[in-house]
């Protein structure tokens, strides 16, 4: 199959060509960067540049089997449906669940309502949403909208669930810190992600699909990140007043206890993946992740800066100001 990746040189798009060129197909990735897998040819492209600038590169001629594209930005999609859509028998566009305009309805599937479309490339969920609709005027029943959830594995540029990896390995015997108010939480290996798309992409399934794992509990994910890490220390919980008051942040950031919800986002953490695993999707344990993504951080180091999380320096004064004000009482 000849596959083109509009996208290829970040995470998940490098870990789409990867999967497709395993797959035995031929693959074209493009971007401005240059870190594509080894095996795959790379376009160099600025897709800022509109239309014309996939038009006139040479190597972007001729049919497509099928076509991944990862944008976030509407003017992106505009140009590449012009010049690519009438080529492409097969089009997977990544979107994202942040397409959906309610977050707190646990359960709820591809069915559910979705935001008003924006231009604007930094309204990110808005953003997707205007994606999938120029990307499905110009494709129509030739069009799988991939909607994911939080993407989680090794190499993760984001550091939200490998947060807690490096937390709990660096702890070892000593405490960790977790919300006292657990909340519900799902992931997908980026792994088990790409393989998807490139499964679902060769056998020409259309129409949209949520990409999230099966719905856990934070608390759940973190124990098997404990057990794989070799965390043996105490828990230490902490409520929300306690956390707002200490200035630890939701979900993920700087100074953040990753992947824990506000309770009116708790349908982010449980959303339906039926109609992904009615297509055959294999999604491998959620402990097997924690194994992985543990060997992952320790390779690219436990206590390098990262985009999520406290840091144990962040985490230790924090479970002191705690220890402190249950002395006082
Ligand atoms: N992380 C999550 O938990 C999560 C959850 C839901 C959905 N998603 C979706 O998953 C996808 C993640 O994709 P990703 O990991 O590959 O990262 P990404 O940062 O979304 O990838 C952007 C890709 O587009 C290329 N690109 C950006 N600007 C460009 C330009 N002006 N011209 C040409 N190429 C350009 C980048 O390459 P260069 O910079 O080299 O040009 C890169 O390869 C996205 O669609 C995201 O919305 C992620």
């Amino acid at each position: 199959m000849r596959i083109l990746v509009l996208g290829g040189t970040a995470w998940l798009g490098r870990a789409i060509a990867t999967a497709h060129l395993a797959a035995g197909h031929d693959v074209t990735c493009v971007a401005r960067g240059s870190d594509v897998p080894h095996g795959a040819a790379l376009v160099r492209v600025d897709r800022d540049e509109g239309a014309t600038a996939l038009a006139r590169e040479a190597a972007l001629e001729g049919s497509w089997d099928e076509v991944v594209d990862v944008t976030s930005v509407p003017s992106h999609a505009t140009a590449a449906a012009t010049v690519l859509a009438p080529r492409a028998r097969h089009w997977t566009l990544v979107s994202t669940i942040s397409v959906y305009r309610d977050a707190d309805r646990p359960g709820a599937d591809e069915s559910a309502r979705i935001l008003e479309p924006s231009e604007d490339p930094h309204d990110y969920g808005r953003a997707k949403v205007r994606i999938e609709e120029i990307v499905r005027a110009a494709l129509g029943d030739r069009l799988l909208v991939v909607r994911p959830g939080l993407i989680v594995g090794p190499g993760d540029p984001t550091d939200r669930y490998g947060s807690w990896a490096a937390r709990a390995a660096l702890a070892g015997d000593a405490p960790l810190l977790v919300p006292a108010r657990d909340v519900a939480a799902q992931v997908i290996d980026v792994r088990d992600l790409a393989a998807a798309i490139v499964e679902l992409g060769a056998r020409g399934v259309v129409g949209v699909r949520d990409a999230v794992g099966p719905v856990s509990t934070l608390r759940s994910l973190v124990d098997e990140i404990r057990a794989a890490a070799g965390h043996a220390g105490a828990v230490v919980e902490a409520t929300d007043a306690e956390l707002e008051r200490l200035d630890v942040q939701p979900w993920g950031g700087p100074r953040s206890l990753a992947l824990w919800l506000p309770p009116a986002a708790a349908g982010l953490g449980a959303r339906s993946n039926a109609a992904l695993l009615a297509d055959g999707v294999r999604l491998r344990s959620t402990a097997e992740t924690a194994r992985d993504v543990v060997v992952d951080e320790r390779a690219r180091g436990l206590d390098r800066a990262r985009a999520s999380g406290l840091t144990r320096a962040d985490e230790v004064a924090v479970l002191a100001a705690l220890a402190h004000d249950a002395v006082d009482g």
